[in-house]
């Protein structure tokens, strides 16, 4: 698949880590097709991650997804959802691999700077989510 969705998180914008951020994705080779900050309300961050209700976390991710506002991206590359995630690094930046986004800049488990699709299935229904046809750049 060419195409991923991500977001950067609430404590990674508050941080002022945004510009950091999008330099590395650009610089690892992703071509931003759409762009757009915003803040979830807490039934949108719970829509969001609806596939992790049953998950014991699941209420103080929403409260923190819904807690500032988060940068939401399209991003094209080949191979893009492999090789984003590989880019921001495991889900707990204490086994985040060096050089990774989520080493460089999450603060925790919870609050990790960054999402990415874990699937091309799931990066069309994110991006969905997000934006409508006419808001993705035909990069
Ligand atoms: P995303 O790219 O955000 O989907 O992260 P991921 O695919 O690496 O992790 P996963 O989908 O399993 O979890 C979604 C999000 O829930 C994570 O990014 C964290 O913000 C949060 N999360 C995951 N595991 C835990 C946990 O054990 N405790 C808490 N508090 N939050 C968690
Ligand atoms: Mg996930």
């Amino acid at each position: 698949g060419k195409r991923t969705f991500s977001m950067i998180k609430p404590d990674a914008v508050a941080a002022g880590n945004s510009g950091a951020i999008l330099k590395m994705i650009e610089e690892a080779g992703f071509r931003i097709v759409a762009m757009k900050m915003t803040r979830l309300t807490l039934a949108q961050a719970g829509a969001f991650y609806a596939v992790h209700k049953e998950r014991p976390f699941y209420q103080d991710l929403c409260n923190y997804m819904s807690s500032g506002p988060i940068i939401a991206l399209v991003l094209e590359k080949e191979n893009a959802v492999e090789d984003f995630r590989k880019l921001i690094g495991a889900t707990d930046p204490a086994k985040a691999e060096e050089g990774t986004i989520r080493k460089l800049f999450a603060k925790s488990i919870e609050a990790n700077a960054i999402h990415g699709s874990d699937s091309d299935e799931n990066a069309t229904i994110e991006s969905a989510f997000f934006f409508s046809k006419l808001e993705e750049v035909n990069a």
